[in-house]
């Protein structure tokens, strides 16, 4: 089995700023690796990408969605991957969705326990590298980036409620966690992402 990575955070943190090097790093050690997205990761997953973040929809909607994207993400890219004994990096998985649909938008966490069990078995990330920025830190980011789709358009309460749910998920799961301040520098940032891939 290969291991399967996953990185986190609110819109704003700078995970995605990280792939690259994250890629190169395991690719210097032999592994093969995957780089991938969610919503997305799959031809039919990243259509569904293009309505979730572009049309306003129930909240369950979107939840529900977001579990048929991964499960055919898990299905064809990620179970296959790992078993061929490849690295998984996957920019968001189903902690994002406790933190944006159940924290944010109020959708029963049990709802998304559920949807958990179902499509992912007993799939889940080996390591999550947790991107963590003040709320105000990421609003300011958000402000100078490229046009915001429709989760970026959010308000500060609605950022916080996700960082707090982000960090409570890792205070709940620490064997899996990785906190990283990102509110740092980012020749730090990157040192402190160095560090935790060497471990993995
Ligand atoms: P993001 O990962 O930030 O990509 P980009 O850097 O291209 O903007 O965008 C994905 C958005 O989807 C992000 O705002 C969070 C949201 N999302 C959810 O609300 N629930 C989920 O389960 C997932 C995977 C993402």
């Amino acid at each position: 089995m290969g291991k399967f990575i996953t990185l986190e955070g609110m819109d704003g943190a700078g995970k995605s700023t990280h792939i690259p090097n994250i890629i190169a790093l395991l690719a210097s050690r032999g592994h093969e690796v995957i780089s991938t997205r969610e919503p997305g990761g799959t031809p039919l997953g990243e259509r569904l990408r293009a309505l979730l973040l572009h049309e306003s929809m129930d909240a369950e909607t979107e939840t529900l969605l977001m579990f048929a994207a991964r499960r055919e993400h898990i299905a064809r890219v990620i179970a296959p991957a790992l078993a061929r004994g490849a690295y998984v990096l996957s920019d968001r998985f189903t902690d994002a969705t406790y933190a944006y649909q159940a924290g944010a938008k109020g959708v029963d966490v049990e709802k998304i326990a559920q949807l958990e069990r179902w499509v992912q078995a007993d799939l889940q990330p080996d390591v999550t590298l947790l991107f963590d920025v003040p709320v105000e830190v990421s609003v300011q980011r958000l402000a100078s980036a490229r046009t915001p789709d429709k989760f970026e358009r959010e308000s500060a309460d609605f950022f916080s409620k996700i960082r707090t749910i982000y960090l409570q998920r890792a205070f709940d799961n620490p064997a899996r966690f990785r906190i990283i301040d990102a509110n740092k520098p980012l020749s730090e940032v990157k040192k402190l992402v160095e560090e935790i891939i060497s471990t993995v």
